[in-house]
């Protein structure tokens, strides 16, 4: 993987997460080591966009935009289309705008209101995608952002957007698994958005959150919920919205009550929103033929899935270790 040890380097050279880095090291090489037809047509695209000139990386809500007047949009777009689907952002570069298939922007928004200011926190974003958010945490000035995404597309994603920043941006995504990652209590502030209910075992991934946080730290835990009292959970049979590996949406007093198992402290819940079509929504860049929530559903009643399950409606809980 081209570009991945100098950034690497600077990421973890002089910074508290040092202690981890070997491992990380070690855990990242080899997934990139992992036999993928795909990986020829990604390593091109990093090719093209490494040897364009870098520019700054700006936000221009909602997009994360990179400015550089000198760069060649088919060049680009050629790149760019090489690493389809992009189901998280939106980016710009320039005036061209890569329009993902979720406004992340829109669940950003309603966290960041509620969390303590990133600004000189060690981050770690679990589950990350492409590092959309992760690049969000650093450009709020957080003093390290490391995001882990075991899904290697996108960590193709991520190295093609710092490939064509120009400073040393605060952010890293590494394709490794939270089970991967050496346990110390190293990280401010955790963030687990969209993973949980892709857990065999939820507690597990919630202990595993916790031996990250320092003491104090905050959590940050966005995930699928369903309406049903305290104790209720739904383990849906087959796919739920067309996904596979959805074992368990728990009711909101559910979830209040695992983390208080965990010994979670100051469990708040700040948000509950339905998603919808403007936060998750087709777009060219998913590519062609590709499906997105209005083809999740049933035709006939936006309240439930195809399947016949609650429609999408996702918590965010904030709270402390
Ligand atoms: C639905 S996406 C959410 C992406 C992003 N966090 C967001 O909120 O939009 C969940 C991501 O978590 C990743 N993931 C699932 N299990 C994981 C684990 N045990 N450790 C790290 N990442 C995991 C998946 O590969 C997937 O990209």
């Amino acid at each position: 993987m081209k570009l991945f040890l100098d950034d690497f380097r600077l990421f973890f050279d002089n910074s508290s997460l040092k202690i981890i880095s070997n491992e990380c090291l070690k855990r990242s090489e080899a997934a990139f080591q992992v036999k993928n037809g795909n990986i020829p047509k990604w390593t091109k695209a990093i090719d093209i966009t490494n040897s364009l000139p870098k520019g700054k990386v700006v936000l221009n809500s909602p997009y994360i935009q990179i400015q550089n007047n000198d760069i060649n949009s088919s060049v680009l777009i050629n790149a760019l289309e090489k690493l389809l689907p992009w189901r998280k952002g939106p980016f710009m570069f320039n005036q061209l705008k890569l329009d993902s298939e979720w406004q992340c922007d829109l669940k950003w928004q309603r966290i960041k209101k509620h969390i303590k200011p990133l600004k000189n926190k060690t981050v770690l974003d679990v589950g990350a995608g492409n590092g959309y958010f992760t690049l969000r945490m650093a450009m709020d000035g957080a003093k390290k952002a490391l995001g882990i995404e075991p899904f290697l597309l996108f960590n193709y994603q991520f190295r093609v957007i710092k490939s064509m920043i120009n400073s040393p941006l605060n952010a890293l995504l590494l394709p490794i698994r939270l089970e991967e990652i050496p346990k110390v209590q190293l990280f401010d502030t955790v963030f687990s958005m969209g993973v949980l209910y892709h857990q065999r075992n939820h507690l597990e991934h919630l202990t595993q959150l916790k031996e990250m946080m320092t003491p104090g730290a905050e959590l940050v835990l966005e995930t699928l919920i369903v309406e049903g009292p305290k104790g209720y959970s739904l383990t849906p049979d087959g796919r739920y919205a067309q996904m596979r590996n959805v074992y368990c949406l728990p009711s909101i007093g559910t979830l209040e009550s695992w983390l208080i198992d965990m010994k979670f402290k100051n469990i708040n819940v700040v948000d509950i929103c339905k998603t919808t079509p403007d936060e998750q929504r087709r777009t060219p860049w998913i590519g062609d033929n590709a499906a997105s929530l209005e083809d999740f559903l049933d035709p006939s009643d936006s309240s439930l899935t195809k399947e016949g399950y609650p429609a999408p409606t996702r918590a965010i809980v904030v709270c402390q270790n």
